[in-house]
């Protein structure tokens, strides 16, 4: 006897997929119908929560399924292809919802049908998309080719909070998750807080949410990505504290506006520091984010807020390695209090 959720079949599509990625569900064991319901077979522990979220768990049996690995499975899936193709089958993959994203490799694109057909079949996604190239350009817009399925528009659902974007046209980091929850646990209490590089709001939405500020401004130039950025401050709820904003944040105006600036924008961020010590405050803090070699990062960054600051001190808060970017590079972000 194992616990299992009833969840009913018309919120299925959307449910599931939700409690697989915070992996509340036992995947050795099968999903099964029972009426009007779906009985998906739960993690060890999981019950509590499940009811939190408002569905009743019983006690029952489920088939198990065959307990081989996905990556095994998808080899045998895929055995006919030949054996250098094989050998580079990606065997990690990301889940966005229930969208599967894989990285590309040289030599798929004869096999993408029956690529795309067993890692949708073996990991249950409804689309598979290609990585082909990571993100490129001043919007960071991804290269993504859909290989299976039609449906692009993805939900992830993280700490309370509800991304909602489509894979193919905007970027979304789930190696930034430690810094969209450090976002949430800030105490921005009265504060205004300027977002310069929104995109769908990856920083703008857990803080608005949860770190009680007065005002997030959050800027994006991205038509797409502000889009979604407006939807999703729809969705969680946050219209009274977030005031999107199209546009380039080089052409706001108003100066010492801001207690707090984001700068979620590696590589090119520094060219952006003038701009963001127009709108801070005396006092204010920014979070700048930049890449740089693992080794150097205190003196670059240092180095990069004395120049642009002049006789206008600053102070470290803090340095915090986000993820690595490259070898011997990591994305850093900077918590500096502008004097
Ligand atoms: C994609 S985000 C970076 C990643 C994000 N911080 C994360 O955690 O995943 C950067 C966003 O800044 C936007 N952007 C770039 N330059 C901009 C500018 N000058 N003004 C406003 N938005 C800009 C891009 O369109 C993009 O949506």
């Amino acid at each position: 006897m194992m616990d299992l959720a009833k969840i009913p079949s018309s919120e299925a599509a959307e449910t599931i997929p939700r409690l697989m990625e915070a992996d509340l569900v036992d995947r050795s064991a099968k999903i099964s119908k029972f009426c009007s319901w779906r009985l998906v077979p739960l993690a060890e522990g999981a019950a509590p929560q499940i009811r939190d979220m408002g569905y009743e768990v019983v006690e029952g049996e489920a088939h198990s399924r065959a307990r081989t690995p996905p990556q095994e499975r998808i080899r045998s899936a895929l055995s006919g292809l030949p054996e250098e193709v094989l050998a580079l089958l990606p065997m990690k993959w990301e889940y966005v919802g229930n969208i599967v994203i894989i990285r590309y490799f040289s030599g798929m694109e004869s096999y993408e049908t029956e690529i795309g057909e067993a890692y949708a079949r073996e990991l249950g996604a409804k689309t598979v998309c290609v990585d082909m190239s990571g993100v490129s350009g001043e919007f960071r817009v991804p290269d993504m080719k859909v290989i299976y399925g039609t449906e692009t528009e993805a939900v992830r659902r993280e700490n309370g909070v509800l991304y909602r974007f489509d894979v193919t046209k905007v970027m979304f980091s789930s190696g930034n998750i430690e810094e969209r929850e450090r976002m949430a646990k800030l105490d921005c209490t009265g504060e205004t807080v300027v977002d310069m590089f929104a995109g769908i709001g990856y920083f703008t939405l857990p803080l608005a949410k949860f770190a009680n500020p007065n005002m997030v401004i959050a800027v994006e130039k991205n038509l797409d990505a502000y889009d979604y950025l407006v939807s999703n401050i729809e969705e969680n709820g946050v219209e009274d504290r977030v005031t999107p904003v199209l546009g380039d944040n080089r052409n706001m105006h108003t100066e010492a506006l801001a207690d707090r600036v984001l700068m979620g924008y590696v590589q090119k961020t520094r060219e952006f520091i003038p701009y963001a010590l127009r709108i801070i405050k005396p006092g204010g803090v920014i979070h700048y984010h930049d890449t740089f070699y693992v080794n150097d990062h205190e003196n670059e960054i240092r180095k990069v807020f004395g120049d642009a600051l002049g006789e206008r001190g600053f102070e470290i808060l803090g340095i915090r390695e986000v993820k690595s970017f490259a070898p011997s590079v990591s994305h850093y972000v900077a918590d500096i209090r502008v004097l």
